[in-house]
């Protein structure tokens, strides 16, 4: 038997556990949002959906906590999104106390869940869900660098009128601008992207993958739920099936990197026990300096979390 429960049934959340459901791999999924309601239709709306595209995952909607007992994983998309003109950064008053009370009440019914931390600043909000927690930091974690590199191998798939499974990619940093994508760790199909794409038109679309989550608020209005869920329903099934996939994710670490005592994105390995693996490249001075400015960053916006004495 297992059990996720999503907190947020708004845009990402619902779609996170739309395609959880899809994916046939858990018994149950919870939707659990201050808005009830909203909660308990889009459970429904998915539970419909289960007879047409045939799978059995059980949906439940609610807004009380009781109904969450006994969670292996769950996946906190509480919060507010960006507007237009917004960083991520100008969420954390706003998103922290969310972030810390959900983290709190989750923690009064699941024992030792692995929890999930979407809601932004992302990379700030999981050190946030840590501490709250006290859970081990190998349970503990943000989605970012799926969706960071999704958009990445999707920008390189339109230049090179190919397929986006043909191409990998890691990328890591905080989730912001600063965030590093690594063409030298890029490649088609095995074939280095550098073979493929001239160095200028390359650039062009790692600066475009920085602000990847900006162009689509200009687009909407808010920000981006189809990829996002998407990808942090592909981080519960790596959990869940304990396949031990390789994502680049938001963890802990403690002298990796040179970084120590905080959260990340890095290459790590996903399994029944959470992070497994912190996998440590051997970056070029570049690609150091690349990750050093954005953990300063994070760690910036760390400070502000700290100030705000929430734990
Ligand atoms: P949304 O506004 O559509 O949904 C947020 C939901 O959270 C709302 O339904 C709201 O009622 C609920 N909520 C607020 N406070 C709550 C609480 N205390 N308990 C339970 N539910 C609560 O926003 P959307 O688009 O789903 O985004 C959610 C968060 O995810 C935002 O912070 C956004 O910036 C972030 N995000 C992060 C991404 C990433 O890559 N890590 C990608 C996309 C969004
Ligand atoms: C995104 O990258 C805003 O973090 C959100 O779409």
């Amino acid at each position: 038997m297992s059990k996720v429960t999503v907190v947020g049934a708004g845009n990402v959340g619902s779609t996170v556990a739309n395609v959880l459901a899809h994916k046939d791999i858990v018994n149950e999924v919870v939707l659990l949002d201050l808005k009830g309601d909203m909660a308990k239709g889009k459970a429904l709306d998915s539970w419909q959906q289960a007879p047409i595209d045939y799978y059995s995952t059980k949906l439940k909607g609610t807004d009380n906590y009781r109904d969450t007992k006994g969670s292996d994983i769950v996946v906190i998309t509480a919060g507010v999104p960006r507007k237009p003109g917004m960083s991520r950064d100008d969420l954390i008053g706003i998103n922290a106390k969310i972030v810390v009370s959900v983290t709190k009440s989750i923690l009064k019914y699941s024992k030792n869940p692995i929890i999930i931390i979407v809601s932004n600043p992302l990379d700030v909000m999981t050190h946030a869900a840590f501490q709250a927690s006290g859970l081990k930091s190998n349970r503990i974690m943000g989605m970012a660098g799926i969706l960071d590199t999704a958009r990445y191998r999707a920008f390189l798939a339109t230049e090179l009128n190919c397929s986006p499974k043909d191409i990998q990619a890691v990328l890591m940093g905080g989730h912001g601008d600063s965030m590093a994508p690594l063409p030298r760790y890029t490649t088609v199909a095995g074939i280095p992207v550098t073979e493929l794409i001239e160095a200028p038109k390359l650039k062009a679309i790692v600066e475009r993958t920085k602000k990847g989550g900006g162009e689509l608020v200009k687009l909407m209005g808010t920000s981006a739920w189809y990829a996002p869920g998407a990808a942090a329903a592909q981080m519960v099934e790596s959990i869940i099936k304990d396949d031990k996939r390789i994502f680049p994710v938001c963890a802990f670490l403690n002298g990796q990197y040179g970084l120590k005592n905080m959260f990340l994105g890095v290459p790590v390995k996903l399994g029944k026990n959470g992070i497994e693996e912190v996998i440590e490249l051997k970056l070029n001075k570049r690609e150091s300096a690349l990750l050093k400015k954005s953990a300063d960053h994070v760690n910036a916006v760390i400070k502000v979390f700290k100030k705000m004495k929430l734990v």
